[in-house]
């Protein structure tokens, strides 16, 4: 089962670095702005990951509590982090570096899974056909010059790259393509499986990995699904099987450093986007994107830290928990680990939340963040309310006894101990 440790760690950090860096605004900018190969130069010229410190990256998505860390090798721009021998277009031509390797590394010496983001897109390659997604769609003439660019010839450097990822740098666990996409409105044509030879590529990876984990995005199903920057709303199922997912989310919108780009996703909105993910199964893959010195930026420090000091009290309500088909009561989320159901609280209720169904079902119940017990009752479903007595609640409901004041953290958990059996 090569999805076991994938499962049970449930939260991964991403991470997208490359010359975007240091254009600074988003990881497609030289799409966005249609850059030529010439005008984006100047990032390559310019690249100098001064402060980028895979040690500390490592560190702290470890800090956070995420059991893997997964790197672009290469983004849609083209630009390699690694010694590739198959173009010039590296960190190591641009700064003598070979930023995979120090990843790796870095990443294995803490103890964490490895992945790779890579790009089926790639548009420095001279092969690499104009379509609605390329930077030279605007030139009226690249609609020509497609005729002399020859997807095959990309095909086998996309394949002969993979080999050199998959071959050079130890184990690697997880392999995160990206992206197929359908023919646009406006009559380019779109890429998809074909283009990649996604299944020859799969079997490579095979062949050379057998027990890495590889995504959706080739075109063709693999080993998990891949929703993007929305959360699903019940955990995904295909033809009636329940899929291995991974949400992936950025903090502020863009994936690349964004240095005007403040629109922040608090803490506590993160905390409960991982929740909701686990409670439907899923795994919830955070993005940082290292600043143009390849320096963690300071707001995303910030929040890794506070969710790091919810995990370090959370985590067992997170790491190796799962979907429970109990319905949660409005307030929140179940997830659930062995014998033990966990009530993520979103909102905090009035003294009392109430969970339908799990009345005798329940030997203890207590606050995770301190460990505190706290009470539980089963009141009369026939009593009416009066005054200063509220009704009884539907049969079978627990009644679980919270204090007025919310505990100081991002989002509390109850967690109940289940009777033998249930
Ligand atoms: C999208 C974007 C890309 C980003 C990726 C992350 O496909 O093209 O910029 O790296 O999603 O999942």
């Amino acid at each position: 089962m090569r999805q076991q440790w994938f499962d049970e760690a449930r939260f991964g950090m991403f991470v997208h670095f490359g010359l975007y860096s240091t254009a600074a605004r988003h990881e497609w900018v030289q799409n966005y702005e249609r850059l030529s190969s010439e005008e984006y130069r100047a990032y390559f010229e310019n690249f100098d990951p001064d402060l980028f410190d895979a040690r500390e990256i490592a560190r702290r998505a470890k800090a956070t509590g995420m059991g893997y860390v997964v790197l672009t090798t290469k983004h849609h721009d083209g630009f390699c982090l690694w010694d590739s021998a198959l173009t010039d277009f590296t960190s190591v031509s641009a700064c003598g570096r070979d930023l995979v390797r120090e990843f790796v590394d870095a990443v294995h010496d803490e103890g964490l899974r490895v992945g790779f983001y890579h790009s089926l897109l790639d548009w420095h390659h001279p092969d690499f056909t104009v379509d609605a997604n390329h930077p030279l769609r605007g030139e009226e003439a690249e609609h020509g010059r497609n005729e002399r660019r020859d997807m095959g010839r990309y095909r086998a450097f996309l394949h002969g790259q993979v080999e050199e990822l998959l071959t050079r740098y130890g184990d690697v666990d997880y392999l995160f393509f990206d992206f197929t996409y359908p023919d646009s409105s406006d009559g380019w044509a779109g890429k998809g499986p074909e283009d990649w030879d996604a299944e020859g590529l799969l079997a490579l990876c095979r062949r050379l990995r057998p027990d890495m984990l590889v995504n959706d995005r080739l075109g063709i199903p693999a080993d998990l699904v891949t929703p993007e920057q929305y959360q699903p709303t019940a955990p995904l199922m295909r033809d009636g099987e329940p899929q291995v997912w991974e949400a992936c989310q950025t903090i502020n919108g863009s994936w690349g450093y964004h240095r005007d780009n403040h629109d922040q996703k608090s803490a506590t909105l993160l905390v409960q986007m991982l929740a909701d993910s686990v409670s439907m199964g899923g795994n919830m893959l955070l993005n940082i994107g290292p600043d143009g010195r390849g320096a963690i930026s300071r707001r995303d420090e910030q929040v890794l830290a506070e969710i790091g000091e919810w995990m370090r009290l959370h985590r067992r309500a997170i790491v190796g928990a799962g979907h429970s088909p109990l319905s949660p009561p409005r307030e929140g989320v179940y997830t659930r680990r062995g014998d033990r159901l966990y009530l993520h609280l979103f909102h905090w209720p009035l003294g009392v939340v109430h969970l339908p169904g799990l009345a005798g079902k329940v030997s203890f119940a207590r606050l995770l963040n301190d460990g505190s017990w706290l009470q539980t009752s089963v009141s009369d479903p026939t009593r009416q309310a009066e005054l200063m007595t509220p009704a009884g609640e539907a049969e079978g409901t627990l009644s679980v006894h919270l204090p007025i004041r919310r505990p100081d953290v991002l989002v509390p958990v109850i967690e109940l101990t289940l009777v033998p059996g249930e």
